[in-house]
């Protein structure tokens, strides 16, 4: 039985009644923000009914679900490893995903899994690729590929697709690509289609309309995590209940408009700087994914109108307790540029007693049969209580446990979070106009030929590329 406690936002520690003035939300700004965002609650819940925000419907899909649940069950038997292939938005969920919900040493330990060992490859660093299919080339038969690109030409996931299906080819014959592979991509378009098409590849479909940071909680990312036992049921359940949540009309009541509102008032104020810090091993993925989620959503040269704003807060991620010896300092004692949000974990599913401290240490008493996770939460509210001495504003996001349903809410509140941010600032949300010129770049240096612009070749294109960041011998010392 599953816990369906609602995860919840604490807004209180960005008010100015406790961190000043200078620094801190009044009442009247609250108004104000509430004013301003009220329009727009009803404004996402118009777009999302008219389907222009096709990402919301994702947890209603029955449809997903059971194409992910048939597969699953077609594929589980013969698997020992699944390995993801893929980058970005097409990454990011999934590694979210098993970081939450299944053990720190599921890969490791048998005991500790139920489901295959997963691999989640989003980058294209040689040693780290060699050392793996070195590890995996005698175990291809038990090993399934997912490869995700939503666009299939992607040159990192595209290369190493290539590279495996090399491999397959060469130790399992003509068939090992067909029987090894699933391939996750637009249901009618782009190179991947073509291939899958062509070699009769088991499928999966990134939604049209769905762009990759919006989409863990389509076949993206449900796939491995169901493969690895995540109860996806449970997963969808939480991000449709927190719908109900986000859809709710009233500001005061609405988490992702409260947040969204916040967020886009501290950014105003010179704020410019979002740390996300959970306290939660298990959720540092979902900080990664955030990083993305409000990075590519929020970071735009012009807003919707075409006028120039480049605008878009910083998303940085931190680990509790860990990066209180690496960054509190800087929090504390650096420029007050930053909105902190923490991750807190009311009750941990498993926890363990500190022993007793050894005779020759007894100023340790004090931690002598203390629980971690009590360690873990007070070390939570020593370092919100040393950032609000220093008048820093902090939001907690509370999770009763980390379970799948509270991570559905958790994926669920922050695109709706995005969503209103994106309608704040006045720009487009859903798209990601910057990161093209680096892919086609990145073409053009490795030899795609024809035309890139109607006046410009790839080859032309490579050559302006390698005059502007070639090494100058001038400037090495
Ligand atoms: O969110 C996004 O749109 C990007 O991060 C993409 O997911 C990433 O660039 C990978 O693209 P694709 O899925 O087309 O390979």
């Amino acid at each position: 039985m599953i816990s369906e406690t609602q995860i919840k936002l604490y807004y209180k520690n960005v008010k100015a009644n406790v961190i000043g003035t200078e620094h801190g939300i009044t009442d009247e700004q609250l108004k104000t923000l509430a004013e301003k965002t009220s329009p727009l609650i009803a404004q996402l819940n118009a777009e999302r009914k008219a389907g222009k925000t096709p990402y919301r419907n994702l947890p209603f899909s029955t449809k997903i679900a059971q194409q992910v649940k048939e597969l699953t069950a077609e594929l589980k038997d013969r698997c020992e490893n699944l390995v993801v292939l893929g980058i970005g938005g097409s990454a990011l969920g999934n590694i979210a995903l098993q970081t939450a919900l299944n053990p720190y040493m599921h890969n490791l330990d048998k005991a500790q899994r139920q489901g295959p060992r997963l691999f989640v490859f989003d980058n294209i660093d040689p040693p780290q690729l060699t050392s793996f299919l070195d590890w995996v080339s005698d175990k291809l038969d038990r090993t399934i590929f997912n490869v995700i690109s939503k666009s299939g030409q992607t040159a990192e996931t595209a290369s190493q697709f290539m590279i495996i299906r090399q491999l397959l080819a060469e130790k399992l014959g003509p068939e090992g690509l067909r029987n090894q592979v699933v391939a996750t991509t637009d249901p009618r378009e782009g190179a991947l289609r073509k291939i899958a098409a062509d070699a009769n590849l088991r499928c999966l479909e990134v939604p049209q309309g769905v762009g990759g940071r919006f989409s863990v909680l389509s076949a993206v990312g449900l796939f491995s995590a169901a493969m690895c036992e995540v109860d996806i049921d449970s997963l969808l359940k939480g991000a449709r209940d927190m719908n109900a949540t986000v859809s709710c009309e009233d500001f005061y009541r609405n988490p992702a408009a409260i947040n969204a509102a916040i967020n886009y008032h501290f950014y105003n104020q010179g704020k410019k700087i979002s740390v996300m810090m959970p306290y939660s091993y298990a959720l540092q993925g979902l900080a990664d994914w955030y990083r993305q989620l409000w990075a590519e959503s929020l970071g735009k040269a012009k807003d919707l109108t075409g006028s120039e704003v480049h605008i878009g807060p910083t998303p940085i991620k931190a680990l509790g307790a860990t990066d209180q010896h690496s960054q509190l300092q800087l929090y504390r004692e650096g420029p007050n540029d930053k909105l902190f949000t923490f991750l807190q974990v009311n009750n941990f599913d498993k926890d363990l007693r500190i022993g007793p401290a050894p005779d020759s240490a007894t100023e340790l008493d004090f931690l002598a049969g203390k629980n971690l996770g009590t360690l873990l939460n007070n070390e939570k509210k020593a370092t919100e209580y040393a950032l609000l001495q220093s008048k820093r504003p902090c939001l907690t996001v509370l999770f009763d446990r980390v379970n799948a349903y509270a991570v559905g809410q958790f994926i669920y509140l922050f695109e709706v979070t995005t969503s209103f941010a994106g309608a704040l600032f006045g720009i487009n949300a859903y798209d990601q106009p910057a990161v093209e010129l680096a892919k086609e770049a990145t073409f053009a240096l490795m030899g795609k030929t024809g035309h890139y612009k109607s006046d410009l070749t790839y080859e032309q294109f490579a050559q302006k590329i390698q005059a502007q960041t070639k090494i100058d011998g001038d400037f090495l010392v």
